[in-house]
Parts: structure tokens; sequence; C-alpha cells
């Protein structure tokens, strides 16, 4: 029997509590008969009503000194204690798994080493896509090409927000308030609107994709905070709709270029049609071509059943580490804007002549919004953008995903 433990019971700790209860007999097959059982519960609030109150402790070193322990799910969120609790645990020879991408983003480089080292796991399947496969298959499946780039809608509560306002014409602040409510925003919605989120995830498929430690502070990150309605409502008059974009671009000498930004995408893109709180990821390898890896992107069960998925895992393995690794941020060279070419959408109150004059020849939209040149430019290094940018009274300016 493998002893496992939570740390942390709010959304992903109480789907990772459930699935475990509810599934135990496919748990057990999947482990090939090792039946998995939850010894503890860390949170620091209490749960008297719970019909399994002795399991919950708020004393982290219950299950740091306790040998029976193989296996802990991570799931608190957030950067402290969470990593000097992961640290301890793989230091004293138990496999971690998370959902938890700040720490992985932050910390993974640390982390994967120690994991290494004491040949246990730490697993972070759960960190990117809900319970999207995507981290196992990019390490695993994919491993025979180079990947070449990554365009992903990596936040479901963003896609959820602009997903109701193309759809339903809902406000912003209207949107937000039903994913705080479905449970799918993070507890700062900061971190899913400004991007800070889909930040993350998209340095962890970097890092994953290079085998480099891509570090999320690099990563020029927009969020969709300043998209508005008339946005949306030019976008469908292009067939195109706007998505809160990861992408990442594998330069053949090495280095790479990740972005976080709203992008607007024709709506023949397959990403186009992800909607709601659905999350995918469009992989493209030099021998593969392009996969796309979809499904539920946030939410309790979901994003649970990859944090029960990597537990399997780690009891299956345990004793052997998948040592998966990043090497040092040192070694790393990072592209930038000037590395990397977008077309942009472009509103401005400048007249078309204006326009042409800075832009050259570029591909007018017609106004939705009186008194405004709406168009397309051609594709420019973003320092270009941002010099013909400033010469402009400029509306706003969405980048064109190719
Ligand atoms: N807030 C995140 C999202 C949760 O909306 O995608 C899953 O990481």
């Amino acid at each position: 029997m493998a002893k496992v433990a939570i740390m942390g019971f709010g959304t992903v700790g109480s789907g990772v509590y459930d699935i475990i209860k509810t599934n135990s007999e496919k748990l057990t097959y999947s482990t090939n008969g090792e039946a998995v059982n939850i010894k503890y519960i860390l949170d620091i609030r209490d749960f008297d009503d719970h019909p399994e109150k002795e399991l919950f402790t708020k004393d982290f070193s219950d299950i740091l000194n306790d040998a029976e322990v193989s296996v802990v799910a991570e799931v608190m969120g957030g950067l402290h204690p969470a990593y000097e609790f992961t640290k301890s645990l793989l230091e004293s020879g138990k496999s971690v798994v998370t959902s938890n991408k700040e720490l992985v983003a932050t910390y993974g480089t640390e982390l994967l080493e120690i994991a290494r080292n004491k040949n246990v796991n730490y697993l972070f399947e759960a960190s990117v896509g809900g319970g999207i496969p995507i981290i196992r298959p990019m390490h695993q499946c994919l491993t025979a090409n180079n990947i070449k780039s990554i365009a992903g809608i990596l936040n479901g509560t963003t896609n959820y927000i602009l997903n109701e306002m193309i759809k339903k014409g809902k406000t912003f602040d209207d949107a937000l308030k039903a994913a705080q409510k479905n449970g799918y925003a993070e507890r700062n919605p900061a971190a899913d609107i400004e991007g800070h989120d889909a930040c993350r995830k998209i340095a962890i498929l970097s890092s994953l994709a290079s085998g480099k430690t891509v570090d999320y502070r690099d990563i020029e990150t927009e969020g969709i905070t300043n998209i508005t309605l008339d946005d949306v409502k030019y976008a469908a008059a292009m067939d195109s709709v706007i998505k809160l974009i990861g992408y990442a671009k594998l330069f053949a000498d090495g280095r790479i270029y990740s972005i976080v930004s709203p992008m607007l995408i024709k709506n023949s893109s397959p990403l186009a049609g992800v909607d709601g709180v659905f999350n995918a990821i469009l992989v493209n390898g030099n021998c593969v071509g392009n996969v796309m890896f979809y499904g539920a992107g946030a939410g309790k069960l979901p994003t649970a059943s990859a944090v029960v998925a990597a537990i399997v895992g780690s009891v299956k393995h345990f004793e052997r580490s998948k040592k998966i690794r990043w090497v040092n941020p040192e070694t790393v060279v990072l592209a930038g804007g000037e590395d990397k070419s977008f077309a942009y959408f472009v509103r401005t109150k400048a007249s078309a002549d204006e326009v042409s004059k800075v832009f050259g020849k570029c591909e007018f939209v017609d106004n939705i919004v009186a008194d405004e040149s709406a168009f397309v430019t051609g594709e420019m290094a973003g320092s270009e953008a941002k010099e013909k940018f400033a010469k402009l009274d400029i509306v706003s300016s969405i980048r064109i995903l190719d």
C-alpha cells in the first residue's frame, strides 16, 4: 500500500482527495496492485466536519518525518512555504507531485536536480494545461523531435473571459466574476488577466522543449486587460478571434524566444475554436509536424486528475527517477523581440495617409468605430513596431499569430 499526503485542501487538493476515494480500484490497477492511501492532509484551516477529519494536520513535520509516506501532492500554490516544504520532502527521499506552476517556473531547475540526486520524482504534469497531458508527452512521446515552436492557450480564465466577450458580448468585469465563481481564476485574478499565469506555463514548456531553464522573468508578458469589445468586433470582421497566447520559438542555433500576448487568430486555425475554460497547446516538432493537445485547462477534477496520475507514476517508479532535467539558466541565450517578427492589427486616431507614411503599404480594415483607422501591418520585429507605434496616436495594437 502506498501512503500519500496532500498539502493544501483547496479546489485542487479536495479534487485529489475525491479522485483517490472514488477511483481507488482503478488506481490500484494502475500502480500494478498497490492501493493508494491518503495518510495526511495538510492545511492551516479547520475541517472538523470532514468525514475523515483525523487525516488533517497543520504540522508539516508529521508528513516529513513519517517514513511511510512516499509521495506528497503539493497543491497549496504560491512560492512559500511550498518551496521549503518541497525541498525538504525531496531531500528526505519522498517524491513530490504538483500543480504549482509558479513554484516549478521559479525553482524547477533546483528541485528537479534534487529529485535526480535523491532518485525520487518531482512531477508537474498538472502545472500546465490542467487536465491535459502535455508535460509527459513533450518529455517522452515527442522526445525524438527538435521542437520548433509552441503556441498555446494556457490560461482557462482569460480564455473564458474572452469567449464570453466574443460570444455573449459580456463586459470584461462580468465575465471575470463568472470565471471566479466557477473556481477557474487564481486567488488573485491579476495572475490570470495580466498574463502571469500563462507566462509561468510557457516558461515551463519552453524549458521542457529546450532542456534549458527559461526564466519566466525574461518573458515579455501582456495580459488581456486592454482588450475591448471593439477589438473583439474588429477581429470578428476579419474572420478572426482574439486569444491570449503563450508562444515560444526555438531557433536552430539554440536560442529561445518566448512571449505571452493577446493575439489575433484566424478562425481556420485549430486554436480559434478552443472555447470557454478549455486550453490547447499546438506543438511543432521537426519530425512530427504539428500536434495539438486539447482539454480542460482548469477546474477541480481535471487538474486533480493530472495530479493523481503523477501520484500513480511516482508510486510505480518508486526509487527510480524519471530524470527530467533543465540546465542552468546561465547557459541559456534568449532571443529578443528583434529576432521574431509579427504582423499587427492596429487601431489609431491617425488618418490613412498618416498611417501609410509611417507603415508604408498596409492593409486597411473597414472602421467599426468612427474617427479612427484600422489596419494590418506587414511583419515587423518588436523594436521596429514600438518605434512606429510611438509616431501615431494608437488606440490598440494586437499581434497576429502566423
Ligand atoms: N487560473 C488558472 C487558469 C488555473 O485559469 O488557467 C489553472 O492553472
